[in-house]
């Protein structure tokens, strides 16, 4: 059970996990409000991932301490992950930031690697903050993001959006796109077919609405409408994400 993303030869299972809540508890859009997990606890839900072959992590500077725990904590091999984090935002003090000029990305992409304890990265993504095409058509992020696949610094570039148009726009430039689809927003079905016929990955996001929707008809929706895509859910609970693992496999047999 698994997806090679578009071009890029990354291979990683119809189900990844969504690390915000490893690292940052306040100004997110759960249902309810939770204590950041123990140590123990992420280290019991990361074997866990390792049990089901879920490969991908999907982190972000701005995802408060979750980069630096998985660097802590990540078991196993470093080729047996697939690590994907972002640049562009920064959230501190209880506030987000936003920089995407070549010299944070720089710094970004450097405290990414020394925080998850790695020397490169599978994807990179722009972290949006709600202006995709401005972001994409008025800074250098581009350059900067190619410039650091060049060096080697990482495998596969791309964006994760927040409007259809910047989606449409990021095609152009992205290996991997990072895109929201669940039962309640079905905005990007479209342009995820575009996407798909230039040969990007696919990786969707809020694919429970973030915790709005049960995973049963989620994942069965969005893994039946994008058949090369991984659905990255967030979870800290191991029952979830076994849960989720089971309902990813039965739709993908
Ligand atoms: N780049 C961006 O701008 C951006 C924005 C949003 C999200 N993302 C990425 O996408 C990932 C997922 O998005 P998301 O976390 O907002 O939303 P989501 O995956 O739609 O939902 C996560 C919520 O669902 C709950 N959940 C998961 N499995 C469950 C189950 N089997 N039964 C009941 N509840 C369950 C989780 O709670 P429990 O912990 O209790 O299981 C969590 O509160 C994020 O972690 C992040 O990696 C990126």
């Amino acid at each position: 059970m698994g997806v090679v993303l578009g071009n890029t030869g990354i291979h990683t299972g119809r189900l990844s996990l969504g690390t915000v809540k490893f690292g940052r508890n306040t100004d997110v859009k759960y249902p309810g409000t939770f204590e950041l997990p123990t140590d123990e606890d992420i280290a019991t839900l990361l074997h866990c991932c390792r049990e089901l072959d879920i490969n991908l992590l999907d982190t972000a500077p701005a995802y408060g301490t979750s980069e630096q725990r998985i660097g802590r904590l990540l078991p196993g091999r470093r080729e047996d992950w697939v690590l994907c984090s972002k640049v562009g935002e920064q959230y501190s003090n209880g506030q987000s930031t936003y920089d995407y000029s070549r010299e944070n990305v720089r710094e970004s992409v450097a405290n990414s690697l020394t925080q998850l304890k790695t020397d490169y990265l599978d994807v990179l993504l722009i972290h949006s903050d709600g202006n995709d095409l401005n972001i994409i058509n008025n800074t250098d992020i581009i350059d900067s993001l190619q410039s650091l696949k060049q060096q080697g610094l990482v495998r596969s570039i791309g964006m994760s959006t927040k409007t259809v148009e910047g989606t449409r726009a990021a095609i152009e430039f992205s290996d991997i796109l990072m895109v929201t689809l669940n039962i309640d927003d079905q905005s990007h079905l479209e342009v995820i077919r575009e996407a798909e016929s230039h040969g990007c990955g696919l990786l969707l996001k809020k694919v429970l609405a973030s915790g709005h929707r049960s995973p049963e008809e989620s994942l069965s929706f969005v893994l039946g409408a994008v058949e090369n895509g991984s659905a990255v859910v967030g979870t800290i609970n191991p029952e979830h994400l076994r849960e989720n693992y089971l309902k990813a496999f039965n739709k993908s047999r």
